[in-house]
């Protein structure tokens, strides 16, 4: 029996929509922690740019929580099919014309426990419109939400939009790529929906030890790290922004870059060799650095 193929396929993350109860505030720190830089504004949108020119970040005014996260799809698929499949699942899809700077054209559906998805085909550079200093992450790199059951929803994003699962830790936290990283969009279990950590992407270890020098000069607390993780293996750092969101700067992601392989590219600190998908039980599974602080406890993963 063959599995049905998935409505649309997320490819790349492209950007996450936030709002804050002080935009204001929330971009002072993109602008001055993270180096997003901003593109405009729309009314009492505020929408930022990395420094390669996307779209990564959206502010609006409302109660601090996650309200979007848009992923890239295939530009070989009709738009207006999409829509017609996810009207079908009940997904409530919504299209739109010249919604965001750079994108032409966006299809949103919301899933079943409430998370609002925007689906994008193709980009135009959306410049900052001022230099960007400050860490100048090189992109959005994950997002990480809470839900009742990963199981569940891992199953439903495999089958909806494609994603792949790359790890899990145990039964409760799960790691889905949806291109060659080894996750840009995880499930952790939790009672409700809501974001569990968004992750910024840097070069490299020099970038990292510029983040922590420049996370200290801002007071800004590191939670965790620098860490290199197990599932996935990326060397990461954590902290706060002034909105309460658990905020990772990552580097040195696994990669599958060839899918039909099955297992991630070989690097030295890998324990399975090859280092295939699997179910992480027990401690420690990180390969090196200490555990998270109490302060952030209820994130170890
Ligand atoms: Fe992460």
């Amino acid at each position: 029996m063959t599995t049905p193929a998935p409505i649309a396929k997320f490819t790349r993350l492209r950007h996450a929509t936030f709002a804050s109860r002080d935009p204001e505030r929330l971009l002072d720190y993109y602008r001055t922690v993270i180096g997003l830089g901003l593109v405009g504004r729309n009314g009492n949108r505020i929408y930022l740019a990395s420094d390669s020119e996307q779209l990564s970040l959206v502010i609006e005014p409302g109660e601090a929580a996650l309200t979007r996260v848009a992923f890239e799809i295939s530009p070989n698929v009709e738009m207006e099919a999409v829509g017609a499949a996810l009207k079908q699942s009940d997904l409530r899809p919504e299209l739109r014309s010249d919604p965001l700077p750079g994108v032409s054209r966006l299809l949103s559906f919301t899933d079943p426990e409430g998370t609002q998805f925007e689906l994008i085909q193709g980009w135009t550079p959306t410049p900052a419109q001022e230099r960007i200093g400050a860490l100048a992450v090189t992109k959005l790199g994950h997002v990480a939400l809470r839900t009742p059951d990963p199981l569940a929803t891992s199953e439903f994003y495999a089958k909806v939009m494609g994603l792949r699962v790359s790890d899990w830790v145990e039964d409760r936290f799960v790691f889905m790529r949806s291109g060659f990283e080894h996750h840009t969009l995880n499930f952790v279990r939790a009672p409700v929906r809501s974001l569990h950590h968004l992750a910024f992407e840097l070069r490299g270890a020099a970038h990292m030890q510029q983040a922590c020098d420049h996370l200290a000069r801002h007071k800004l607390n590191i939670l965790w790290g620098p860490v290199r993780h197990g599932p996935g293996h990326n060397t990461a750092v954590y902290h706060r922004n002034p909105d309460g969101h658990l905020v990772e700067l990552f580097y040195d992601l696994d990669r599958m870059i060839d899918e039909e392989l099955g297992y991630f590219d070989p690097r030295p600190w890998h324990r399975d060799r090859p280092q295939r998908p699997k179910v992480w039980v027990g401690l420690p599974r990180d390969v090196w650095g200490l555990p998270p602080s109490p302060e952030c406890t209820e994130f170890a993963r």
